[in-house]
């Protein structure tokens, strides 16, 4: 391993652990878009990149970006980032990685005095993870131009408008607009893997060929409050009680597609009032429903509110969907794939293409831009968790490949 390139992984190991500073939730790590924390990392990351000598800066939809020029000012640019963003009691990796990593490869090239045909546009998303708000990767949907207005006035669980939280931010939203990338030739993001594939099979990097699709709804079971005590079981109208019928439905729903590699998961479930002697009369619940195949999950969706519709109606209780969130299965773009394979390969190691069941922005990029993806593998698959780990010399085979992939790219 070149020894530059080592110190330059370890430096990005080590500003992964400083980013765990940027918490809303202390000492767990918890990152939500927009949040204090979010607007401290995002100060930190501005602050690395200014010592690398560029000049970064938040964009209208909280992104931060920045442009290292190729030979010829005003080149078209390869993009690469990934976001900063986490869930609550998050990993340190997920994301942060592969944002950190497009820094680490400008900060290679810049060292080594290197400037490409193309020029190297970094970015930091903002909000992959939709955890704050029902819709989810706004920044890169504003860079691809496909982002939706109205997102803007969707609330938080605090009753706080996206617009507003922007504006604290140091985003304009009235700007939105002016988010939208142009010139870009690709979009490339590295990620940890989230999955076990890698580990078991003891490689430590993978080229994602295709990116999982993804529905989420939020479903609301209307019942009838009522004293648990007074009330016989047999004229209840228990909300609860019927969404915890509908959640097995939905599980039962995706393990008859075991094969396929349908998944669905309910993940947040809000109980109005919650006292221990009151009947549940309103039950709020998410539902994340993901698949290679756009057809496979719609089907799996629609027989999903079918079978929830069924219940209700025997129970005699109310069920209202709101579909909140949708990405279509992505296919990574041939010639990128072709292009981390080479890289992989220019390291000694034997490819391993693979599909992600995970979301990324790779996967919105990706409806206007040629794009793809390289995952590291992660400590026992594990991921959306603080136990998330990978080591320092998979960190820095890593960045050896991107920064191979990243000089080697020629604009289509
Ligand atoms: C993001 O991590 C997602 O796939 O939900
Ligand atoms: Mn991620
Ligand atoms: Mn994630």
């Amino acid at each position: 391993m070149d020894q530059d390139l080592a110190r330059v992984a370890r430096r990005l190991m080590e500003r992964l652990d400083a980013l765990t500073a940027f918490t809303d939730d202390p000492p767990r790590l918890t990152r939500l878009f927009l949040s204090p924390a979010h607007r401290r990392a995002a100060a930190q990351y501005i602050a690395w990149a200014r010592e690398a000598g560029l000049e970064a800066r938040i964009d209208p939809v909280g992104n931060i970006r920045a442009r290292y020029e190729g030979r010829e000012a005003g080149a078209k640019a390869l993009m690469i980032g990934s976001h900063i963003d986490t869930v609550r009691d998050a990993g340190r990796y997920d994301g942060a990685l592969g944002a950190l990593a497009a820094l680490a490869v400008v900060e290679t090239l810049a060292a080594r005095g290197r400037r490409l045909d193309v020029a190297i546009e970094i970015v930091a998303f903002g909000d992959e993870e939709g955890v704050r708000f029902p819709r989810t990767m706004t920044g890169s949907r504003a860079l691809a131009g496909v982002n939706e207005p109205s997102a803007l006035e969707q609330k938080d669980a605090a009753g706080v408008r996206m617009r507003d939280a922007l504006i604290a931010f140091g985003g304009a939203p009235d700007r939105l607009a002016a988010a939208r990338a142009d010139g870009v030739a690709a979009f490339v993001e590295l990620h940890i893997e989230q999955g076990p594939v890698l580990e078991a099979e003891g490689r430590p990097l993978g080229v994602v060929n295709a990116i999982n699709g993804a529905t989420r709804l939020s479903a609301i079971v209307y019942g009838a409050a009522g004293h648990a005590g007074a009330s016989p079981m047999n004229l209840r109208h228990d909300a609860l009680a019927a969404a915890a019928e509908m959640i097995l439905a939905i599980e039962t729903r995706a393990r008859a597609e075991i094969e396929r590699d349908l998944v669905a998961t309910v993940g947040r479930l809000d109980v109005e009032g919650g006292a221990v002697n009151v009947i549940p009369g309103k039950v709020r619940f998410s539902i994340d429903v993901r698949s290679p195949r756009d057809e496979w999950r719609r089907r799996a969706v629609a027989e999903m509110a079918a079978a929830m519709e069924a219940i209700a109606a025997r129970r005699g209780v109310a069920v209202e969907l709101t579909p909140t969130h949708e990405a279509a299965a992505y296919a990574c773009d041939l010639k990128i794939i072709a292009g981390f394979e080479a890289a992989v390969a220019s390291l000694g190691l034997e490819p391993r293409v693979l599909p992600s069941g995970a979301g990324h922005d790779t996967m919105i990029m990706g409806q206007r831009w040629p794009a793809g993806m390289l995952f590291v593998r992660c400590k026992g698959g594990v991921s959306h968790n603080p136990a998330e780990s990978i080591s320092g010399e998979d960190c820095a085979i890593a960045l050896a490949a991107l920064t191979r992939f990243v000089e080697d790219f020629r604009a289509p």
